[in-house]
């Protein structure tokens, strides 16, 4: 057996070789109609490594992504273009530009430069479309003479008419807000922090105004997943400028090491910002994706739909991303997301606004015709399951799903757990599978990715143990019956799962010997008549 992994996710951006982290700079070119995502990249080797630089890819419908080069490297050997973001300097704020750029391709990427003694802030602009880009003659902007103060993100406050860039300083655990008129002169308005999870820092923060919508618009398994907003309705949220949008403000905050679930991940506070400072409405920490793999979110700074707030994160965790089984490359983005705010009202009482996430996946290039299993109404019992082989011919690596399940507490076996599990089988469907299961006794589902002779995944206890999420119904029915759902996409070794039209997420890492080969699925449970599925569709897309 061997470890040498070269499957590569399709629709996720990974790099063409070497190593890649957190997303930088995601900006979207209203003049080309494309998307520009960055990263943080070691083109030299698969691990994180200086001089570390800002890859670059591009994509038009953000499901096929084309690598375009380095795009900001670091001046010295030791040192790194860490993590930032990217603005649109369309007023030419900044006086960076003159006439000849676009108003809409003036970027300005703001960035952190690492060096051994300092992180401090920096500017680049590009004249050509966000494809290289140029130094700024006075960095750095910023500079606090900390070694810990790093990933700017930068938006634009309409109503004060001010830059906004909030930033790091990572191990006093706190996020500092700063403004500016023109991106180069910075002032600092307020801190935020020891709040939520601390972990042993706080990294990439971002502030972002989300849209609020109504609950029950659900995902769809074609063409781009756009929601369709219909705005809530509740008098403590104003309206925005433009009188349409609902919405309220959200601090993201990337803690690591010490999430709850181990190692890395990015946690939010949903609140006001007023332009200096961001309230909280409650203290509660959230985090926007219960799985491994999700860290460094960061949204975009501009999308072609106005008010949609797309986002990425790195699909990977720091605790074990620098071993995991692949060879050339290390390491890929999540899917897009946009971000919604919904209510949910665990009782009547307590109303809350939770952050959903949906993915965006352009199904016209996926197109799931062929090779799709499309079930509805089917009892689980102990002899009747769903099962499916894949051809080779039509095996492409890339999956959909979409489950609909009801619960029928009165077929349970109290004195044990009940459960039902959908096998994803390797070729080797013996010893290598993917079991992801619904256990009424938790009311939890779990991904359990530990079942693989691949070394990396046997001997990392980190990563072979189960990922849980508990989940509300989706529905209940006046004869008690409660409705759950998930959609999920397996992309080579990546799997995303979106409950309940995605107010809960859980994203997460998996690798078999042989090049993740996904031979078909098995259905199982142990209860009779207690589980239904009120629909049941996996599809092999095709890529
Ligand atoms: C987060 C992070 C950032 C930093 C970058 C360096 O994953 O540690 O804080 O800017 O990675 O690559």
């Amino acid at each position: 057996r061997t470890n040498l992994y070269e499957g590569r996710p399709l629709a996720h951006l990974t790099p063409p070789e070497g190593w890649m982290n957190d997303p930088n700079g995601l900006w979207y070119d209203a003049k080309e109609d494309l998307y520009h995502a960055y990263f943080q990249y070691n083109p030299n080797g698969t691990v994180w490594d200086l001089p570390l630089y800002w890859g670059h890819s591009v994509s038009s419908d953000l499901t096929n992504w084309l690598y375009q080069g380095i795009a900001i490297e670091p001046e010295r050997d030791d040192s790194g273009a860490y993590s930032g973001s990217a603005v649109i300097d369309t007023n030419n704020t900044s006086g960076l530009f003159n006439d000849s750029v676009d108003p809409r391709q003036r970027v300005v990427a703001i960035w952190t430069y690492n060096t051994p003694d300092k992180e401090s802030q920096y500017l680049s602009y590009s004249v050509d479309g966000g494809y290289s880009f140029i130094p700024y003659e006075n960095n750095p902007v910023l500079d606090i003479n900390s070694t810990q103060f790093r990933d700017p993100k930068v938006i634009w406050h309409e109503e004060s008419k001010k830059w906004i860039m909030t930033v790091a300083h990572s191990q006093k655990y706190e996020i500092l807000i700063y403004s500016s008129p023109n991106l180069k002169d910075w002032k600092l308005e307020s801190s935020f922090g020891d709040q939520g999870y601390l972990g042993y820092q706080y990294e990439c923060p971002g502030l972002a105004r989300v849209p609020l919508v109504q609950s029950g618009n659900g995902l769809t398994l074609s063409n781009l997943t756009y929601p369709n907003t219909t705005f809530y309705n509740s008098s403590y949220f104003n309206s925005t400028s433009n009188g349409k949008a609902k919405e309220a403000w959200v601090l993201f905050i990337s803690i690591n090491p010490g999430a709850p679930q181990g190692g890395s991940a990015t946690q939010y506070f949903i609140g006001d910002f007023n332009g200096t400072h961001f309230v909280p409405f409650t203290h509660q920490t959230r985090f926007i994706d219960m799985g491994k793999d999700y860290y460094a979110l960061q949204t975009f700074f501009n999308s072609k739909h106005e008010g949609d707030v797309l986002s990425i994160a790195w699909a990977s965790n720091w605790q074990y991303g620098s071993l995991v089984p692949t060879e050339k490359w290390r390491s890929s983005m999540s899917l897009v997301r946009n971000l919604t705010l919904k209510e949910w009202a665990p009782n009547p009482e307590s109303v809350q606004l939770n952050l959903n996430s949906e993915p965006i996946l352009d199904m016209k290039p996926l197109n799931a015709k062929n090779a799709s299993t499309e079930v509805t109404d089917f009892l689980l019992t102990t002899n009747n399951s769903l099962s499916a082989n894949f051809a080779p011919r039509i095996n492409t690596g890339i999956y959909d799903f979409e489950i609909v399940w009801s619960v029928n507490e009165n077929a349970f076996n109290n004195s044990r757990l009940n459960e039902w599990i959908l096998y994803i089988d390797s070729q080797d469907y013996y010893s290598e599978y993917l079991a992801l299961g619904y256990d009424t006794t938790a009311g939890a589902f779990y991904l359990d990715r530990g079942n693989s002779y691949n070394d990396f995944v046997t001997l990392n206890p980190f990563f072979n143990n189960r990922q849980s999420v508990f989940l509300e119904p989706y529905s209940t029915s006046s004869n008690g019956t409660n409705t759950y759902k998930v959609y999920g996409v397996i992309d080579q070794n990546i799997i995303e799962l979106y409950f309940n039209d995605g107010s809960v997420v859980s994203t997460n890492l998996f690798f078999f010997s042989d090049q993740n080969q996904i031979r078909g699925f098995e259905t199982w449970t142990n209860v009779n008549g207690g589980f239904k599925f009120d629909s049941f569709k996996f599809h092999v897309l095709d890529f």
